[in-house]
């Protein structure tokens, strides 16, 4: 049984999805604990609801990036995680936090990366006039949303959209690919090889078409 631990900075709707599918797909993984870096995160209202242990560590309280980052990693590690999910964490971690997780810290961003890393990803996507727009669940790296992709879910960008309507429309298509791509990690089926490439086992197709 794999541990999860997830990393929440709002709302919390990635989570909710991934504790629901955690449980009614009989995962074999539990969630652990989720934890934020803003101690109102509703969706750690949420989590505790659930049951779950919840924890904060406010970025506010520490001076710098590393100090943060040394009291977060300090937190997940009281849970003994075998996995660490970014599910909307709206800090920049530096890399020793990275590091210290290799191969077992996930993140899901609003975009199709490459495209528009960073944030204002749906006005971003408006302004430059793509029609395809999406979510990319990836392997974190050093570099900020830059991992190598376990997979992707797209939607179309239409007519009159504005960045609201188009990030409801991802989000969508995020609540989908976010639950497939974590249950192939904690299935030992998804993985980071040695150059930087993800081979998923068994599976062909990493890609939901909204
Ligand atoms: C999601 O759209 C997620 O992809 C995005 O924040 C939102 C969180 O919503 N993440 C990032 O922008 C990461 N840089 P949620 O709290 O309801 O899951």
């Amino acid at each position: 049984h794999r541990r999860i631990v997830i990393l929440i900075s709002g709302r919390g709707s990635n989570m909710q999805t991934l504790v629901q599918a955690c449980r009614e797909q009989d995962w074999p993984a539990g969630i652990a604990a989720v934890i934020s870096n803003r101690a109102d995160a509703p969706g750690l209202a949420w989590a505790s609801g659930q049951g779950i242990a919840t924890a904060a560590v406010p970025h506010r309280d520490y001076p710098t990036r590393e100090a943060f980052d040394t009291a977060l990693a300090e937190e997940i590690d009281r849970h003994a995680p075998d996995v660490v999910i970014l599910a909307g964490f709206m800090r920049v971690l530096t890399p020793g936090f990275v590091r210290r997780y290799a191969g077992r810290l996930v993140n899901i961003h609003p975009s199709l990366l490459p495209a528009f890393p960073g944030l204002h990803t749906h006005a971003q996507a408006l302004a430059t006039g793509v029609q395809a727009h999406g979510c990319t669940v990836h392997f974190v790296t050093p570099v900020l949303d830059h991992g190598p992709v376990i997979a992707q879910g797209v939607v179309p960008v239409l007519a009159g959209d504005t960045a609201e309507t188009l990030a409801d429309r991802v989000l969508e298509v995020e609540h989908e690919v976010f639950p497939l791509a974590v249950r192939w990690l904690v299935e030992g089926r998804a993985r980071l090889g040695e150059e930087g490439r993800v081979e998923v086992e068994g599976v062909a197709r990493r890609l939901v078409v909204w």
